[in-house]
C-alpha cells in the first residue's frame, strides 16, 4: 500500500509517500480502504520526534481517517464487507489501508461524505469526551475555547452552542474571530490584542467560565484560574505554550476549582471505544442533523502531505485540513 514515511525527525520535508506491507487485521480489528485522514496537531509533534506513537502501534502518523471496510479480524461482528466507517486510530491513518480495533470505528453520520467523514473522529471524541464527559458542562454554564478557528475549537464552539451553553473563545485573527461567531461563540476574543481575562469577566457579570478548553498549556495557566468561575473545570488539551507553570494553589482552593489534563491517543482501547459509543449517541445525531458540521479548510492528496504539514504549522487554516487518497 502507499503510505507517509518520515526520513528521520524534522520539518515538513522528512514527509514522503513510499510503499509499505499491507497491516493484517488482528483478532477485534477491522481493516478500512482509507478515503481520507485528518491532519491533528499531534501528527506535527510525531514528525518532529517528540511524540512517538503508543506502543505496539503503527511507525506511520494519522490518527484518524475515514472509508470502507475490507476485511474482518476474528470475532467481529456489527460491521460488514463495504461498509463505509470513521475511525480513532491510535497512529496509521496516512496510508491507503489501516487495521483499526472495531471499537473505534464509527459509522458514518447520515449528510457527510465518505471524505469529509475524516474531519471527526478526533474533533468529536476530544470534545465529548472533554467538555461534557469530563469537565460535565451544563446548558446553562459558560464555556471558554482557546484557539475557537482551530480543528478542535471550531466544533467545541458548535457543540457547547447547540448544548445550550454560553460559548466564548479565542482567535488570532478578525476572519477568524468572525467565523468562530458564525459557527456559535456568543464573544470572540483576540488573544493576540486583548487580555482573555478581563473579557471574560465582562462578558459573565464577574462569574467567569465554568469550563475552560485550552490548547495552550503553561503559558494560560495562571490567567485561566483567573478566569474561571467559583466550581469551574479547566480541561488542559494542548501544549502549545509549553508544558512547565507554576500552580497557584491559592487561587485553585478559593475558586473549589479543578484543573484536569487529558489525553486520547494514551488511552487504553476499551476507553477509547466507550468515548466512541458515546460519540455516536449524542454527537451523531446533532452532525446528521446539520446542528454541528465538520468544519474542513481543505483537502489534499497524500503526496502533498509535506504542503499540508507546512500549512498547519503557518497557521493560515481554519478547521480541518484532510489528505485524500
Ligand atoms: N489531549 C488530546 O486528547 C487532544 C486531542 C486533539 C487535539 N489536542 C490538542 O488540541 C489543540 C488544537 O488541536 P487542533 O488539531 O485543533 O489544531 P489546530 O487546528 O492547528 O488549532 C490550533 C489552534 O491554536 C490556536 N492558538 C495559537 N496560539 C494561540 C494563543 N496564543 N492563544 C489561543 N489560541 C492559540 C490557533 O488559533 P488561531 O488559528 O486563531 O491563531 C488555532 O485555533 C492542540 O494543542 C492539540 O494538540 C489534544
Amino acid at each position: 500500500m502507499r503510505a507517509v514515511i518520515a526520513d528521520g525527525a524534522g520539518g515538513p520535508e522528512v514527509l514522503s509517500v513510499a510503499e509499505l506491507p499491507d497491516p493484517e487485521p488482528g483478532p477485534g480489528e477491522v481493516l478500512l480502504q482509507v478515503a481520507a485522514a485528518g491532519l491533528n496537531r499531534a501528527d506535527l509533534l510525531q514528525r518532529q520526534g517528540f511524540y512517538p506513537p503508543p506502543p505496539g502501534a503503527s511507525d506511520i502518523i494519522g490518527m484518524e481517517c475515514s472509508g470502507t471496510v475490507a476485511a474482518l479480524g476474528e470475532g467481529v461482528t456489527g460491521w460488514s464487507v463495504g461498509d463505509e466507517a470513521c475511525a480513532l486510530l491510535s497512529a496509521g491513518g496516512y496510508a491507503e489501508r489501516v487495521a483499526v480495533p472495531a471499537g473505534q470505528l464509527m459509522p458514518v453520520p447520515a449528510g457527510v461524505d465518505l471524505v469529509t467523514a475524516a474531519a471527526l473522529p478526533e474533533v468529536a471524541a476530544t470534545v465529548w469526551s472533554n467538555v461534557f464527559m469530563v469537565a460535565g458542562l451544563e446548558p446553562q454554564e459558560t464555556l471558554l475555547v482557546h484557539g475557537g478557528a482551530g480543528g478542535i475549537g471550531t466544533f467545541a464552539i458548535q457543540l457547547a452552542h447547540q448544548l445550550g451553553a454560553k460559548v466564548l473563545t479565542t482567535a488570532g485573527t478578525p476572519e477568524k474571530r468572525a467565523a468562530c461567531a458564525a459557527l456559535g461563540a456568543d464573544v470572540t476574543i483576540d488573544y493576540r490584542e486583548e487580555d482573555f481575562v478581563a473579557v471574560v469577566k465582562e462578558s459573565t457579570d464577574g462569574h467567569g467560565a465554568d469550563v475552560i478548553l485550552d490548547n495552550m498549556g503553561a503559558k494560560y495557566l495562571d490567567r485561566n484560574l483567573d478566569a474561571l468561575a467559583t466550581e469551574g473545570r479547566l480541561v488542559i488539551i494542548g501544549m502549545q505554550g509549553g508544558t512547565k507553570a507554576e500552580l497557584d494553589i491559592n487561587k485553585l482552593l478559593r475558586k473549589r476549582g479543578a484543573v484536569i489534563a487529558t489525553t486520547l491517543r494514551a488511552r487504553p482501547t476499551a476507553e477509547k471505544s466507550a468515548i466512541c459509543a458515546s460519540v455516536v449517541e449524542h454527537v451523531w445525531p446533532l452532525v446528521a442533523e446539520g446542528l454541528v458540521r465538520p468544519v474542513v479548510h481543505g483537502t489534499m492528496p497524500l503526496a502533498e502531505v509535506a504542503a499540508a504539514h507546512a500549512l498547519m504549522e503557518s497557521g493560515a487554516h481554519s478547521g480541518k485540513i484532510l489528505l485524500t487518497l
